[in-house]
């Protein structure tokens, strides 16, 4: 399996931080906000990682993650992604990538508490399709949102004013090689972005989707400068006393 990892977009909704560097170069608490998708890859056994960048200070990923020896890697791939297509998009180009091999996708600004290697193992076992992680939250609306049934996910809803559930998609995602030719057919949503959402709620339309609720501690780290302090604060007190008060 691979990995990608998503951190292109222009960070405009963490203006001005973002003037001068991409967002996920940002510190949350000791480290690059992007160090913490890699670790989390890494440590789930993957070695062969992508890193999808854009952006006018793109050189800088190369410059601080290099051929990614802090991390216990012989090497990283980059490719650029220009402007602000969505997740979706920039997926696409990890097309070449992948190779036909499946792929383990992490949002740059996604930051976890806990292993996803179990999840991994399963999702290699697994015939076809997707997987995907769920968190309960409080604040459900700022996220895609997932109602399910048992063991099935019946839809996901992207930022819903009044969620179904408080069941947020996490932003790892596993998927097959048909990834790619889902995303070439979708159109692009209200906010004129490839969503993410929509490639999922393909997989669910065709049963090929399963998940697990996260029960480790998750944030996202750079959708608002709150996002950010919570992120910080939360890798600070799991650092320092290796616990977290969310
Ligand atoms: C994206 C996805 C959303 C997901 C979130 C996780 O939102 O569109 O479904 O719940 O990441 O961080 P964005 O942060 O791009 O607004």
């Amino acid at each position: 399996m691979k990995g990608v990892v998503l951190a292109g977009g222009l960070g405009s909704r963490l203006l001005p931080l973002t003037k001068a560097t991409n967002k996920h170069l940002l510190p949350v608490y000791n480290r690059p906000m992007v160090y913490f998708p890699i670790e989390t890859l890494v440590e789930a056994g993957i070695r062969d990682i992508l890193v999808v960048t854009g952006g006018a200070n793109a050189g800088d990923f190369l410059k601080l993650l290099g051929n990614g020896k802090q991390f216990g890697l012989s090497h990283v791939n980059y490719t650029y992604q220009e402007g602000e297509g969505g997740i979706a998009e920039a997926l696409l180009l990890a097309e070449d990538f992948a190779e036909n091999e499946r792929i383990v996708v992490i949002l740059g600004d996604n930051i976890i508490g806990g292993s996803i290697k179990k999840a991994v193992k399963e999702f290699e076992q697994q015939p076809e399709g997707a997987k995907i992680f769920l968190k309960r939250v409080p604040d459900a609306e700022r996220f895609g949102v997932a109602s399910i049934e048992g063991n099935r996910v019946l839809a996901i809803e992207e930022k819903p004013p009044k969620p179904k559930s408080d069941l947020a998609v996490v932003g790892i995602y596993m998927y097959d090689n048909r990834v790619f030719e889902i995303i070439r057919e979708l159109e692009p949503s209200a906010r004129g972005e490839y969503e993410i959402t929509d490639v999922n709620n393909n997989y669910i339309n065709d049963g090929a989707m399963t998940f697990e609720v996260l029960d480790c501690w998750w944030t996202d780290a750079g959708t608002s400068f709150d996002s950010l302090l919570r992120a910080n604060n939360m890798v600070a007190s799991w650092v320092k006393e290796g616990t977290v008060s969310a």
